[in-house]
C-alpha cells in the first residue's frame, strides 16, 4: 500500500529523529523551560526578526488554535474564518466549546480577503450579536491556495481598521513558503500577524508546533492558558530539539528542504494524473491536490493506494485528496501515475 493520505503519515525526518537521539541523555527541566527550547526560541527569533517574539512549544494544531483564540478573546467576541476553516470544519467546536463563536464564511479559493471582513461587521454589530474580534487564516489554506504579501497587507489593514486581531494557522507553512509562486517570508508574516504557529507535524516533525505571539496582550498568562487547555506537554524540549534541527540555517534549513520537496513530489503528482486527462477541484499550488476521477477508477486505486476521498463531484466522478510527505519519493508519485493509466 502507498500512502498518499496525509503529510504525517510517517515517523520524522532522519536528521529530526537523530538529533532527538542525539539529545536523549540529557536532563533538563520540564514544560518547555529548558535549554533545548530556548536554543529553538532564539533560533526562530532570529529567523522571523522578532526578538521580542513570545514563543511556545505546543503538542498539536487543534489545541495551538483552541489555546492562541481563547488568550485573545474575552467571553462576547468572535472569530471569523474561511467556511473551509480548518478551526470551523476539522476541529469538533474545540473553538466554539471555549465559548468562542466562528463566524464561517464561503470564499472562492480558501482565502479571507478585506470584504469578509466587512461582511462579518454588517452581520454582528450590536449588543444583541457577538463582537467579531479576529481573523483566522490558514497558509497554506484548507485546499492548498497560498497568500500573497500583498493579500496579507491588506488583511492586515482591515483588521486594524476594525480592531481585530489577525491571527496565522501555519500547520502547513513549510509548503506555503515554498510554493511556486510564493512573496511571503517568515519576516513578513512575523512583521504582519498578531500570532501565527509555525507547523512542525505536517512539515518532517515527529511531533509539534511552535506557536508565536507578537502581540503583548495575547500573549499575557498565555503559559496558564496552555496549561488549562491540556496543551502544555511535560517534555516539551522534544518540540524545542526538533525546531532547532528544522531551522536552523534559516532560509536554507531542512524545514525548508521538506516544503519543497513535498511540493516538488505533488507537482509531478499533478503533471502526471493531467496529462492521463483527468482535471483538479481548486487551484492549490502546494502539497495537497485534489483530482477529480471517476469512480470506478478511484475503487480500483484503493486497492494499492491509501488515500482520502474528499467530496462528491457527479454522479460518475469523485474528487480525491493527495497529500505527499517529507519520505514521498519519485517512485511512489511514477506507480500512481502508472497504475492510473
Ligand atoms: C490547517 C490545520 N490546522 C490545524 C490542524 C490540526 O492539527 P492537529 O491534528 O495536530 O490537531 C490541521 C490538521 O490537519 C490543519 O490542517
Amino acid at each position: 500500500m502507498i500512502y498518499f493520505r496525509s503529510d504525517y503519515s510517517q515517523g520524522a525526518h532522519p536528521e529530526i529523529l537523530d538529533a532527538l537521539v542525539k539529545s536523549n541523555d540529557v536532563h533538563t527541566d520540564g514544560y518547555g523551560l529548558d535549554p533545548l527550547s530556548d536554543e529553538a526560541r532564539e533560533i526562530i527569533k532570529e529567523h522571523i526578526g522578532r526578538p521580542d517574539a513570545d514563543i511556545h512549544m505546543m503538542i498539536g494544531g487543534t489545541s495551538t488554535n483552541v489555546t492562541t483564540i481563547a488568550a485573545a478573546l474575552r467571553p462576547y467576541e468572535a472569530v471569523v474564518a474561511p467556511l473551509t476553516g480548518h478551526i470551523y470544519v476539522h476541529e469538533c467546536g474545540a473553538v466554539e466549546r471555549s465559548g468562542h463563536k466562528v463566524i464561517a464564511l464561503p470564499t472562492e479559493d480558501g482565502k479571507l480577503t478585506p470584504a469578509h471582513i466587512d461582511d462579518a461587521w454588517l452581520l454582528f454589530e450590536d449588543d444583541h450579536t457577538v463582537v467579531p474580534r479576529m481573523l483566522y487564516i490558514s497558509n497554506t489554506t484548507e485546499i492548498g491556495t497560498v497568500y500573497s504579501k500583498a493579500e496579507l497587507v491588506a488583511l492586515r489593514e482591515a483588521c486594524d481598521k476594525h480592531n481585530m486581531y489577525l491571527y496565522m494557522d501555519g500547520a502547513r507553512l513549510g509548503a506555503a513558503l515554498t510554493a511556486p509562486g510564493n512573496d511571503l517570508t517568515m519576516k513578513d508574516i512575523a512583521s504582519l500577524v498578531d500570532a501565527f504557529y509555525i507547523g512542525g507535524t505536517k512539515n518532517g516533525a515527529m511531533i509539534g508546533e511552535v506557536a508565536i505571539l507578537l502581540n503583548e496582550e495575547i500573549a499575557d498568562h498565555y503559559r496558564w492558558m496552555i496549561k488549562q487547555n491540556c496543551a502544555m506537554l511535560a517534555k516539551g524540549r522534544l518540540v524545542g530539539v526538533q525546531f532547532t534541527k528544522l531551522l536552523e540555517g534559516g532560509d536554507n534549513s531542512l524545514f525548508y528542504e521538506i516544503g519543497r520537496h513535498m511540493n516538488l513530489m505533488a507537482r509531478k503528482l499533478k503533471e502526471g494524473i493531467e496529462a492521463a486527462g483527468y482535471g483538479f477541484s481548486g487551484q492549490s499550488v502546494t502539497n495537497q491536490i485534489f483530482p477529480i476521477l471517476p469512480k470506478s477508477l478511484i475503487e480500483k486505486l484503493k486497492e494499492n493506494f491509501f488515500f482520502y476521498e474528499w467530496a462528491p463531484y457527479d454522479e460518475d466522478n469523485a474528487v480525491i485528496r493527495l497529500v505527499t510527505g517529507f519520505g514521498t519519493t519519485e517512485a511512489e508519485v511514477n506507480a500512481f501515475i502508472a497504475a492510473l493509466r
